[in-house]
C-alpha cells in the first residue's frame, strides 16, 4: 500500500517522563522497521519544569501553534515539586494543552493482563475489562474561582464547577458510540444527590443522550458507591463514563486494580481532529524513584497504543497490547520492581521489543 507518515510532537517532560518516553520510542521505531508502509518521525520540545526554572514559563509563548501541525502529541511526565509549585507544572503544560487543543476527551483503558497483578481476592482476567471516558476541559477542573478577604480569618474560597450544555453531550454521546461498538453497556458516575445543579444537569443529559441509543443497557452510580462496586465487582463495568474529577479519582483507584500506576495510560482526545491529540501515561514524574532505571515504561508504550488506535493503525495497536499482555504472563521477571518483577526500564523494553518481532 502506500506510505502513511506519522508526525508526532514529543514532549518528554520531567522526571521519569524522559526515561520512558525513549522507550515509547524504540517501540514505534520497531514498528516502523517491520512494516514497509508506516513511517514515524518526531519533533522533540525541552518544555517542562527546567525550562521554567530557565525561563519563567512551562512552554513557549506561541506553543500552542508550534505544536498544531502534528499528528499526535506524546508526552511524559511533568512535575518537579521540590523546586516548582504542582499546580504551575499542571496548569500551565498539561492542562494548558488539553483546554487549548479541545481534548474534551480522556480515555482510560483499565485492563487486567494477568491475575497475578491484581489485588482484588479472585478475580481473574476478564473481570477487569473496561474503559473510562472522562470529561477531560471543564467541569470541578475548569479553573474558575476566586479568594475573598485573602489571609485573614475570615477568609473565602470558591471553586467553580462548569458544565455546559455542549460538552456535557459531546462527551456523554462518544461514551455511548464507544459502548456501541463494545458491549453495549454504558455506566454513568453521578453524584446527583449532593451536588443538586452539577450532576443533576449531568444526568439529564445522560438520559437524553440515551434515547438515540436504546440498544445500550445503562447504569448510573453516585461516585461514593461507584468505588466501593469497583473494588467489589469490576466485572460489572464495561464503558464508564465520568466528570473531569470523579473520572481522575476513579482512574487511579483502577489503575491500582489492573496492576498499578505503572500500566495505567491516557489518551486526551480531540475527536474532531481540529487540533492534534495528546497521548500520556497517567503516572506523574516519580522523583522518588528518577535517575534509577526502575520506572516501568508498560504505561508509556500503553499510551502508543492508544495513539495508533487514534491514528487508524488498529493492528499494530493490538499487536502492542498483545505483546505487552504476554510480557505480563509469560516474561514476569522482565516487568520491573513496581510489578514484581527484577528489570530495568530498558531491559523491559528489550524483551518487550522481542516479543513484538515474533508476534509480528
Ligand atoms: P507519581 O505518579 O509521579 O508517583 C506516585 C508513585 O508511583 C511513586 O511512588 C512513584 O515512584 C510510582 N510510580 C509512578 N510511575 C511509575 C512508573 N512508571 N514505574 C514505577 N513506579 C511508578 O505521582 P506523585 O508522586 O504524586 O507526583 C510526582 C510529580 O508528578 C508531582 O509533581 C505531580 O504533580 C506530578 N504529576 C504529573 C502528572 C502528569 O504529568 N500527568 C500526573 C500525576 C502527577
Ligand atoms: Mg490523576
Amino acid at each position: 500500500g502506500a506510505m502513511v507518515r506519522f508526525l508526532s510532537a514529543v514532549i518528554p517532560g520531567d522526571g521519569i517522563g524522559k526515561e520512558v518516553v525513549p522507550q515509547a520510542i524504540r517501540v514505534l521505531d520497531l514498528l516502523e522497521e517491520l512494516s514497509d508502509d508506516i513511517e514515524f518521525s518526531y519533533r522533540y520540545f525541552p518544555w517542562g519544569s527546567q525550562y521554567y526554572i530557565k525561563h519563567g514559563r512551562m512552554m513557549d509563548e506561541n506553543g500552542l501553534r508550534k505544536l498544531e501541525e502534528f499528528d499526535a502529541i506524546l508526552l511524559g511526565a511533568v512535575g518537579l515539586p521540590s523546586l516548582v509549585p504542582d499546580h504551575i507544572t499542571l496548569r500551565e503544560l498539561l492542562i494548558h494543552i488539553r483546554q487549548g487543543f479541545d481534548q474534551y476527551i480522556n480515555l482510560r483503558p483499565i485492563v487486567l493482563l494477568d491475575e497475578r497483578d491484581c489485588p482484588l481476592k479472585g478475580k481473574k482476567v476478564n473481570d477487569v475489562d473496561m474503559i473510562f471516558v472522562r470529561e477531560n476541559s471543564e467541569g470541578e477542573y475548569s479553573g474558575i474561582g476566586g479568594v475573598f478577604r485573602e489571609g485573614s480569618s475570615e477568609e473565602i474560597v470558591l471553586q467553580t464547577a462548569v458544565f455546559s450544555r455542549r460538552k456535557t453531550q459531546k462527551v456523554v454521546n462518544y461514551a455511548y458510540q464507544l459502548a456501541q461498538k463494545r458491549k453495549k453497556q454504558l455506566t454513568s458516575v453521578t453524584k446527583s444527590n449532593a451536588l443538586n445543579y452539577s450532576m443533576v444537569f449531568w444526568d439529564k443529559i445522560f438520559n437524553e443522550c440515551g434515547e438515540s441509543f436504546p440498544n445500550i443497557k445503562t447504569d448510573q452510580y453516585h461516585v461514593d458507591a461507584m468505588s466501593m462496586h469497583m473494588l467489589r465487582s469490576p466485572e460489572l463495568f464495561d464503558v464508564v463514563v465520568a466528570s473531569n474529577l470523579f473520572g481522575d479519582i476513579l482512574t487511579d483507584l483502577g489503575s491500582v486494580i489492573q496492576g498499578g500506576i505503572g500500566y495505567a495510560a491516557a489518551a486526551n482526545l480531540n475527536p474532531e481532529r481540529t487540533y492534534p491529540s495528546m497521548f500520556e501515561p497517567v503516572h506523574g514524574s516519580a522523583p522518588d524513584i528518577e535517575g534509577k532505571g526502575i520506572a516501568n515504561p508498560v504505561a508509556m508504550i500503553w499510551t502508543v497504543k492508544l495513539m495508533l488506535d487514534f491514528l487508524g493503525q488498529g493492528e499494530l495497536a493490538q499487536l502492542i497490547l498483545k505483546s505487552i499482555r504476554q510480557l505480563a504472563t509469560e516474561g514476569r521477571k522482565f516487568l520491573t520492581p513496581d510489578c514484581g518483577g527484577e528489570a530495568t526500564t530498558q531491559g523491559t523494553t528489550d524483551y518487550l521489543l522481542q516479543v513484538i518481532r515474533k508476534n509480528i
